[in-house]
């Protein structure tokens, strides 16, 4: 992966490129007044991630670009807001002040979801193991600007961390986090899912592990809860009693942590 900025970018977008390839790792490249798609083959074919003043873009050769945007997220975290209940808060039993451990970040809808509800005394952290996902997530979190200040503030809480999920939880201490959350890419995607579709092709598309479970259950205090396709045969694979909701396409199954 290469990072890099805009054409013609400020100083300070280009500062802030810079230092993101730095603290990742990845080369910085200077856009210069090449077209993106000569300097994505310059770069041998790999992701650039797009640095600009108001957001950040993943780009990859013949693959649909993905620009950081909370979507259906930021529509869900202005229902809790107003005091509506939301599926996923429910299923995972979530009151202000829990903390969450998200083992599968995404695009940070859900996460931002915990981090709404969760208020100001919550500690919402939300993995990622793949380094182009991460670094989108990351750089689009600290300068989206949603026009909601809870909104805002709800995202820079969010502690985000490049890691597979198993490594991260084997080091957890035992009943150190109030819920642990999955929501892996789906074994058998939905057709229609405009949200997740142009994640695929930089996800983690791996399966869930049973160790991974059964370290979030050592390592949970209320629940562990997986979101998958309705009907899944992963619920009962891992251990999970699937949450019947009727009408949709997707349930939540929740391991409870009897205390
Ligand atoms: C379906 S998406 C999650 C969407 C997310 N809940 C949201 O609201 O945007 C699954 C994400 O989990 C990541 N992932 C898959 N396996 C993982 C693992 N073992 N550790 C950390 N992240 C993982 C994938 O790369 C992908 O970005």
């Amino acid at each position: 992966m290469i990072i890099t900025t805009g054409d013609r970018p400020l100083t300070e977008v280009a500062e802030r490129a810079e230092r993101l390839a730095k603290q990742l790792g990845v080369p910085y490249v200077p856009r210069g007044n090449q077209s993106m798609s000569k300097l994505l083959t310059r770069c041998g074919g790999e992701e650039a991630l797009v640095v600009l003043l108001h957001g950040v873009r993943l780009l990859r050769p013949d693959r649909p670009q993905l620009q950081f945007h909370p979507s259906m997220g930021f529509v869900r975290a202005k229902r809790i807001l107003k005091g509506e209940s939301d599926p996923l808060l429910e299923a995972a039993g979530m009151v202000p002040g829990d903390s969450v451990l998200d083992c599968t970040a995404g695009l940070g809808a859900d996460a931002l979801l915990f981090a709404v509800r969760g208020g100001e005394q919550s500690r919402v952290t939300a993995l990622e193991s793949s380094l182009p996902l991460y670094a989108l997530l990351a750089a689009g979190m600290a300068h989206y600007d949603s026009g909601i200040s809870e909104v805002d503030a709800a995202l820079q809480r969010i502690n985000i961390v490049n890691s597979d999920h198993v490594d991260y939880l084997r080091k957890l201490p035992d009943n150190s986090v109030d819920i642990v959350y999955f929501d892996p890419m789906f074994r058998e995607p939905l057709e229609d899912s405009s949200g997740i579709s142009p994640l695929r092709p930089y996800a983690n598309s791996d399966s869930l592990s049973p160790e991974s479970v059964t370290e979030a259950v050592r390592a949970a205090r209320k629940a562990v809860v997986l979101k998958e396709k309705r009907g899944s045969g992963e619920f009962s694979r891992l251990g999970f009693a699937e949450q019947p909701r009727p009408g949709t396409k997707t349930s939540y199954g929740v391991i409870t942590i009897d205390q």
